[in-house]
């Protein structure tokens, strides 16, 4: 009875658990450097909820990788656990109408009026798009000449942005976008955009040639061109139109409200920023692991051959083995290290620690995503396992999950497929080199290092007449 009360006093007890409440000089630079591997370290030393601050501030964060305790994050009310800006999340200029920076219900109403185009018949639409595309920069490849495949997938992934999210046409607009866009997300991947990034007091605007002066200018010169673009199409609206920022203009809230200018023009920057750097670099990945392990490549190959020249995109999107493959992608280095974080607002039991509020709570998809009891041998490339078991949301999360859950998902997984698909059918790649690859900080995201390089050996027999004929122009 004693050992009762004493139990249920210590479920209880409001403190933080162990772990790293502040880092030292050395484990910032290693927290820079080599995330994975404090992250790993810490989970040895401490366990699967363990005291890290993920971000500088005073405010305890604590990271979470245990299945139950992450259930617990993507299923609580919004009254106990939020996100966006109260999380202190602050898109770096994308602005506070951000679905990211968004909390409670006006998070809830942004999210209903952007799902729609990012699923099912809709999304679909965009199939034969992603596949042109795909087969214009492949186009460009050059036998027995080494090429970054991270490069090449930015610039499909990018470009599918601009084209399906942004609804934008080749011409001046397009390019001149491009070009700034381009400025802008090059300098994100920098070791000083990370170090701008986290310490605040860094973000001042000292005149043109500083680095925050620069982003800041880069950022008035993208809104102007969004702006009018979106101005041009108030003043001839066209119901034919499919890309999203149309489908946006279109939509109407329960109240009957259109989206604002300044909500249109944040949203369309999250989903660029959101959308298209993970999904090229889970795609650089994929392109990897395929080419590494010869007996993954051969079993693929074997799958996509059965269909024959130029399947549809509904077909590809079903095969059981590049699904597995895709979703081993995921798994093994996902791109993005953890969830959004989310606050306590009311007290919150997980396990054996009650959180007050104001306390940082973040699910760590990586070391979730490496435990040995879900995942045996969880450092080598096996699709497989996809086939053999189903994993919950709570052990399989490289989208996130809960009212977060990233809403481009089914947009990236269909992404990565059509390109996949299309690249291995029609041409014979090699890796560069034999040396293995190591993923490595890329801004807030996890990269390869160097990006992949690859070399093309020739294009597949089978494929030469589906490339004479395939239309170039999108
Ligand atoms: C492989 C590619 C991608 C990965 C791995 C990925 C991963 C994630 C993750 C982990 C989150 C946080 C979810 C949470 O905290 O629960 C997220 C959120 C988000 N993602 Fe993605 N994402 C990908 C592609 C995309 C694409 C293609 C788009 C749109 C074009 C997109 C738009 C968003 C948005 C807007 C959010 C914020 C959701 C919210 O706050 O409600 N993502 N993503």
């Amino acid at each position: 009875m004693v050992s009762l009360i004493l139990e249920e006093k210590k479920m209880l007890q409001p403190k933080l658990p162990e772990g790293s409440p502040t880092l030292s000089l050395l484990q910032k630079l290693q927290w820079i450097t080599k995330p994975l591997e404090i992250l790993e370290t810490h989970a040895q030393i401490y366990g699967d909820i363990f005291t890290f601050p993920i971000n500088p501030s005073d405010i305890p964060q604590v990271v979470i990788s245990n299945p139950e305790g992450i259930q617990k994050i993507f299923t609580a009310d919004l009254k106990q656990l939020d996100s966006g800006k109260e999380a202190g999340i602050k898109p770096l200029l994308i602005g506070e109408r951000s679905l990211l920076a968004l909390s409670g219900e006006r998070h809830k109403r942004e999210r209903k009026l952007l799902m729609p185009p990012f699923h099912g018949e809709r999304m679909r639409a965009y199939g034969e798009l992603i596949r042109d595309l795909t087969e214009q920069v492949a186009s460009r490849w050059k036998i027995s000449e080494p090429f970054s495949v991270r490069s090449s997938m930015q610039a499909i992934s990018f470009q599918v942005i601009l084209k399906a999210v942004f609804g934008l046409e080749d011409g001046s607009c397009y390019q001149k976008l491009t070009q700034l866009l381009t400025q802008r997300l090059e300098g994100a991947k920098s070791i000083f955009r990370i170090i701008l990034l986290l310490f605040p007091l860094l973000q001042k605007d000292w005149g043109p040639l500083s680095p925050w002066g620069r982003l800041i200018r880069n950022q008035q010169q993208i809104d102007q061109l969004i702006y009018a673009e979106i101005a041009e199409r108030r003043s001839q609206p066209d119901s034919s139109r499919i890309d999203i920022l149309s489908l946006m203009m279109a939509a109407r809230d329960e109240d009957g409200e259109p989206m604002t200018d300044l909500e249109l023009r944040d949203e369309l920057m999250t989903l660029l920023v959101a959308g298209h750097e993970t999904t090229a670099t889970s795609l650089a990945w994929a392109f990897y692991w395929i080419h590494h392990l010869p007996q993954v490549r051969e079993k693929l190959l074997q799958e996509l051959d059965s269909l024959g020249d130029n399947p549809d995109p509904n077909t590809i999107l079903k095969l059981p083995y590049l699904n597995a493959v895709c979703k081993e992608t995921l798994r093994i280095y996902p791109v993005t290290m953890f969830a959004l974080p989310r606050v306590v607002k009311s007290p919150l039991q997980i396990g054996e620690y009650q959180f007050e509020p104001g306390t940082i709570l973040s699910a760590c998809i990586y070391l979730t995503h490496h435990r040995e009891d879900l995942y045996p041998e969880p450092k080598q490339f096996k699709p497989e396992r996809f086939l053999e078991r189903q994993f919950s949301p709570y052990e399989y999360l490289p989208f996130g999950g809960g009212n977060r859950r990233c809403i481009g998902y089914a947009f990236a997984e269909f992404e990565m497929k059509i390109v996949l698909a299309t690249v291995l059918s029609h041409w014979e790649l090699a890796l560069a080199d034999s040396k293995p690859v190591k993923p490595v900080r890329r801004g807030l995201l996890m990269g390869p290092s160097e990006g992949v390089r690859m070399v093309v050996k020739g294009k597949r027999p089978q494929s030469q007449e589906v490339f004479q004929t395939a239309s170039s122009s999108v």
